[in-house]
C-alpha cells in the first residue's frame, strides 16, 4: 500500500493521558494502556476511532469501564483496531500481550542480552499497544513497569522517576511520569541488569540535571568520552540557541542489537554501543568523533524533534536534517570547521549523491512511501541538512538565530510541518523564501555550470551562471532552485581581490555570495585590472555538481584559494579529472602513464602539512572509488580500481622520502590524546602509510601493526595487511581476532576490513566469514560489517563479473528478510544501481532483485526497494 503526502487527514481522536503498565517477562509481557480519548474537533463527529496494532494479543478492552464485545472490535489485515460509536470524550482500556524474546525485528519491545529494549520510531510503538501511533496525537505519559527484582534490577522510561518499590513475590516496580505531551514514536521502555555511569549538569537557569548513561556491566570504563560530548552539547544548545535541556534526569541506554545509530525517546535516549563505548585501546579516531557527534545529535532531538515534532512522516526531515545540521555545526565548532565541512561533504556524495542519481531518488520532503523505514535516507537527512544550511546561508546567522526562536516558541509542543519551519525563517529575516520549497519537493542534485569572460577595455568580468537538474523516476520535468553560489576572484598571481558587482559602490573584501535564481543568469564584475579566476562554492554553499572549471584553474585554486574548502576540491576534482581519463585508458588497454602534477601537489601538501596535519590529510586522499564511479554514466569498478592502485603505487616511488620523513615525523611520543590535532596527526602520518606501502613498502605496516598503542594505528596498517597476500596478512588477521575475539564492537571493524579487502578470492573470503562462528545475521551492527561493508566498501569484487558478489548480497537479504526486514531492506541498496553498469553486470544484478522480489513474504520494506529497483 502507498501511503502519500496528500492524503493527509488529522486524527479522530486525540490522546490527552496515557497510563501504561509492563509487566515485564521474556516470552510474555502483559501490557495495560489507559487512554483518555477526546474527540479532534478537525473531525467529523461520528468518525470512529482508529487504533494501530502489530502482532499484539489482546486481551480484553473496556470503553469507560465496559468491557467491549468482539463486534464492536473490527480488527484489519495489518494488525489495526478500530471501534466506532464513541462519545466525545472516552476512556479505553486496553490489556494485550507481546513477546519481548521472538522480536527479531528490534522495533517495539525487544531483548537483548536477557535485557528489556523498545525502538519505536517511526512505528513501532503499534507492536507494544493499540493506539494512534502517528506523529501528530501528542500525550503525557504514565508508566509503571513491574519486573523480577534479580534479572531486572534497572526499571527505566522516559520524563522523571515517580517512586519504586516492592511489587511481591521477587519482583519490583517503578514509576516515570512525563511531563511533556510527546507523539508515540518517542516512548521509550530500558530494563534489565544495567549500571550507570552518572553525573550532573546544571542549566543556565538552574535546573539541576542527573546525567546517567546505562551499560552492561564491565563497559563502565568506556563511557567517559559520551559523557563530555553530552555536557559539551548541553552547553552548546544553551550558548548558541538558548535552549536549555527540560526534565530532572537524561538518561542514555546502549544497547548493541539496534537497528540504526540512535534514538532520541524524551529523557531516555537509546543508543547503539558502537556511539557510546570507546577506550584507546579499542576506539578509532573516526569513532570517537562519532559519538561526539551522535550524542550531541540526539540531545538536539530534545527540541528539534521532541518539544517540536513533525505532524506526519512526510515531514521527517523537518526534524532530522534540522538537526543533522545542528550536530554538524557543533562539531565545527568544537574542532577545524574546514575539516569537518570537508568530511561532511565526502559523506554526501559518497551515499546521497548516488542515492539521487538512483531508482529510490526522492525529495526531501517524499511525496509517498510504501515503507517509512525506507525513508532514513541520506536524502531526508544530510541533504536536508543542506537545504537547512541554505537557508542559513541566505538569511545569515542572526536572523536564522532570530528565526528558530520563532519557530519553537510558535510551534512548542506542537506536530509541524516544513512550512512552519520555513516562515518562521522568513518572517524572521524579511526575506521571502519561498523559492526554496523546491530544494524539498524536487529529486535529484542539479547541476551547476559556470563560464566567465573578461574585457580589458572596460576591465569588465562576466561570470554565467548556469543550473539543471537531471529528472528523476516520477519527476521528469525539473524547475530551477535558488543557489547560493559563495565566491571570490583571485588575481592573477593567487592574490585575493575585493569585488564589485554593477551597480554596486563600494568592492567587497573577501568571500561575498552570488543567488542564481533562474536557469541562467549573468554577473557583472567591475573595476577587474586583470582577468580573475573565479573561486566558486566556497564551503559548498550548495549542494550541487559544479561543472566545467577547468584543470589548469584547478590546479590554481588548490595552491591559492583562500577558502579552505575550495582548495581540497580543487585538488580532488584535479585527481579525478585524471582518474577518469586513466579509466577511459584503461579501457581500451592503454598505458595509464602518470600526471606529476599529482606528485607535484602531494609533495607541496606533506611541506606544508605541519601547519594543519588534519587538513592535509584530507588533501592527500585520493577521490574514492565510490565518488568516481558516481562522475560515470556506466561505472566500471574494476578499472576504477586497478586506477587508483597504481596512482597510489605510484605516487608512493615518487614521493617515497618525503612520504617516509613526514611517517616518522609523526610517530606519537607523548600520551595518547584524541582532540583535533593529535587525531589529524594520525591520520596524515597513516596516510603517508598507505602511499608507502602501496608503493611496496611491506614491513611498515607490519611494523606498525606489532606496535600499535591505539585502535586507529592498528587498523590502519591491518586494512593495508589485509589488502595483501599470503601470510602476512592471515597471521596478522589471527592475532587481531585472538586479541578482540570477546569485543563485538571490534570484532565488528575484523569483519569490516576483510568484507573490504580487493583480495582476488575476495568473495570466498566473505562467504566464508558468514559462516564464521563470530557471524551473527540478528546482530545489525554485526550483518553490516559483513555484507553492508561488502556490498557498499568493496566494489571492484562486488561487480565481479561472475556475479558471485550479487549472488552473495541476494542470498543474505532473503535469509536476513523475515528475521529484520529493516536492515534486510537497507542492505540490498547497492543492486539497485543497475543501471549505472555496464548491460553484463545489470543483467546479472537484475536477475538477482527478481530472485529477492520472488521469495514469498518478503516485507514491505525491502519489497518497495526491490519493485522500485526494478522498474
Ligand atoms: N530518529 C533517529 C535519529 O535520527 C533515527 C530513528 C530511525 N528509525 C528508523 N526506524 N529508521 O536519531
Ligand atoms: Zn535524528
Amino acid at each position: 500500500v502507498t501511503i502519500r503526502r496528500s492524503d493527509y487527514a488529522p486524527p479522530t481522536f486525540l490522546v490527552d493521558t496515557v497510563e501504561l503498565d509492563f509487566d515485564l517477562d521474556a516470552a510474555s509481557t502483559t501490557v495495560r494502556a489507559k487512554l483518555a480519548l477526546r474527540r479532534n474537533p478537525a473531525a467529523a463527529a461520528d468518525a470512529p476511532l482508529h487504533l494501530d496494532g502489530d502482532g499484539l494479543t489482546l486481551v480484553q478492552a473496556k470503553l469507560d469501564g465496559v468491557v467491549l464485545p468482539p463486534e464492536r472490535l473490527a480488527f484489519a489485515g495489518d494488525g489495526s483496531l478500530t471501534i466506532a460509536g464513541l462519545l466525545d470524550v472516552a476512556v479505553l482500556e486496553t490489556v494485550v500481550r507481546i513477546a519481548p524474546e521472538t522480536n527479531t525485528s528490534l522495533s517495539g519491545l525487544y531483548t537483548s542480552g536477557g535485557n528489556f529494549y523498545t525502538q519505536c520510531e517511526a512505528e513501532g510503538f503499534r507492536r507494544i499497544t493499540f493506539f494512534p501511533d502517528r506523529p501528530d496525537v501528542m500525550s503525557r505519559y504514565t508508566v509503571t513497569i513491574t519486573a523480577d527484582r534479580a534479572r531486572v534490577p534497572v526499571l527505566l522510561s522516559n520524563g522523571n522517576p515517580d517512586g519504586a518499590g516492592d511489587a511481591g513475590e521477587g519482583r519490583h516496580r517503578a514509576r516515570w511520569v512525563d511531563p511533556h505531551p510527546k507523539p508515540s514514536y518517542l516512548f521509550a521502555l530500558v530494563a534489565g541488569d544495567l549500571v550507570a555511569v552518572s553525573d550532573r549538569f546544571t542549566t543556565r537557569s538552574g535546573r539541576d540535571v542527573a546525567l546517567n548513561i546505562w551499560v552492561r556491566r564491565g563497559d563502565e570504563d568506556r563511557c567517559g568520552h559520551a559523557m563530555d560530548s553530552l555536557k559539551r552539547s548541553m552547553t552548546w544548545d544553551e550558548d548558541i540557541y538558548g535552549l536549555e535541556y527540560d526534565l530532572d534526569v537524561f538518561n542514555i541506554a546502549a544497547v548493541s542489537d539496534f537497528n540504526m545509530g540512535a534514538m532520541e525517546n524524551k529523557g531516555l535516549n537509546v543508543f547503539n554501543t558502537k556511539y557510546v563505548l570507546a577506550s584507546q585501546e579499542s576506539a578509532t579516531d573516526g569513532d570517537w568523533q562519532g559519538i561526539e557527534t551522535v550524542i550531541a545529535h540526539e540531545y538536539f532531538h530534545n527540541w528539534t524533534g521532541n518539544r517540536v515534532t513533525c505532524r506526519d512522516w512526510f515531514q521527517l526531515s523537518l526534524k532530522e536534517g534540522l538537526t543533522v545540521f545542528r550536530d554538524q555545526e557543533f562539531s565545527a565548532d568544537m574542532g577545524s570547521r574546514a575539516v569537518k565541512r570537508i568530511r561532511d561533504v565526502r559523506g554526501l556524495r559518497a551515499a546521497q549523491f548516488p542515492e539521487d542519481a538512483g531508482p529510490m531518488a526522492h525529495p526531501v520532503r517524499p511525496d509517498s512511501y510504501i515503507e517509512i523505514d525506507n525513508f532514513y535516507t541520506p536524502t531526508v537527512y544530510q541533504k536536508g541538512a543542506e537545504v537547512v544550511r541554505l537557508i542559513h546561508t541566505r538569511i545569515g546567522a542572526t536572523a536564522f538565530r532570530r528565526g528558530m526562536d520563532l519557530y519553537t516558541a510558535r510551534n512548542d509542543n506542537q506536530a509541524v510541518t516544513i512550512e512552519d519551519f520555513v516562515t518562521a525563517m522568513q518572517d524572521a529575516s524579511g526575506i521571502d523564501l519561498s523559492a526554496f520549497y523546491g530544494w524539498y519537493d524536487q529529486a535529484g542534485t542539479p547541476e551547476l555550470t559556470a563560464s566567465d569572460s573578461y574585457d580589458p577595455a572596460t576591465r569588465r568580468f562576466t561570470l554565467t551562471l548556469r543550473q539543471q537538474t537531471p529528472p528523476t523516476p516520477g519527476q521528469p520535468d525539473k524547475h530551477p532552485v535558488p543557489i547560493p553560489v559563495a565566491m571570490g576572484l583571485l588575481g592573477p598571481d593567487g592574490a585575493p581581490q575585493a569585488t564589485r558587482l554593477a551597480g554596486e559602490n563600494a568592492a567587497q573584501p573577501g568571500t561575498r555570495t552570488l543567488l542564481l535564481e533562474g536557469t541562467e543568469q549573468s554577473f557583472v564584475f567591475e573595476d577587474v585590472p586583470a582577468p580573475p579566476v573565479p573561486s566558486l562554492l566556497r564551503g559548498f554553499s550548495a549542494p550541487v555538481r559544479l561543472r566545467g572549471v577547468t584543470r589548469d584553474r584547478l590546479r590554481f585554486l588548490a595552491v591559492h584559494d583562500t577558502d579552505p574548502f575550495v582548495r581540497w576540491e580543487s585538488g580532488l576534482q584535479y585527481a579525478a579529472s585524471v582518474m577518469l581519463e586513466m579509466v577511459a585508458a584503461q579501457q581500451r588497454g592503454e598505458p595509464l602513464g602518470f600526471d606529476a602534477a599529482l606528485a607535484e601537489a602531494v609533495a607541496n601538501t606533506l611541506a606544508a602539512a605541519g601547519d594543519d596535519p588534519a587538513f592535509a590529510a584530507e588533501a592527500l586522499s585520493l577521490p574514492g572509488e565510490g565518488f568516481l564511479a558516481d562522475q560515470m554514466e556506466i561505472a566500471d569498478p574494476v578499472a576504477i580500481h586497478a586506477v587508483r592502485q597504481h596512482l597510489r603505487a605510484e605516487i608512493g616511488r615518487r614521493c617515497r622520502p618525503a612520504l617516509r620523513a613526514t611517517y616518522d615525523a609523526l610517530a606519537e611520543t607523548g600520551p595518547y590524546r584524541i582532540d583535533g590535532t593529535a587525531i589529524g596527526r594520525r591520520a596524515l602520518r597513516n596516510t603517508c602509510l598507505a602511499y608507502l606501502t602501496a608503493a611496496g613498502d611491506g614491513p611498515l605496516a607490519k611494523a606498525q601493526f606489532d606496535t600499535a598503542t591505539n585502535m586507529t594505528d592498528s587498523l590502519a596498517a591491518l586494512s593495508l595487511l589485509a589488502d595483501t597476500d599470503g601470510a602476512a596478512r592471515d597471521k596478522a588477521l589471527a592475532t587481531f581476532h585472538a586479541r578482540w575475539r570477546g569485543d563485538d564492537l571490534v570484532l565488528d571493524k575484523w569483519f569490516s576490513i576483510q568484507a573490504m579487502a580487493a583480495r582476488p578470492d575476495a568473495i570466498a573470503a566473505v562467504r566464508a566469514l558468514y559462516t564464521h562462528p563470530d557471524f551473527d545475521l540478528r546482530n545489525p551492527n554485526r550483518a553490516r560489517s559483513l555484507i553492508g561493508a561488502f556490498a557498499s566498501g568493496n566494489p571492484s569484487q562486488f561487480h565481479d563479473l561472475s556475479g558471485e558478489g550479487y549472488r552473495f548480497l541476494a542470498d543474505a537479504v532473503i535469509a536476513l528478510d523475515p528475521i529484520n526486514g529493516s536492515i534486510a531492506a537497507r542492505l540490498v541498496g547497492p543492486l539497485g544501481q543497475w543501471r549505472r553498469q555496464a548491460a553484463a553486470r545489470g543483467t546479472l544484478m537484475r536477475r538477482e532483485l527478481q530472485r529477492v522480489l520472488d521469495t514469498p513474504n518478503l516485507s514491505k520494506g525491502t519489497f518497495e526497494k526491490v519493485s522500485k529497483a526494478l522498474l
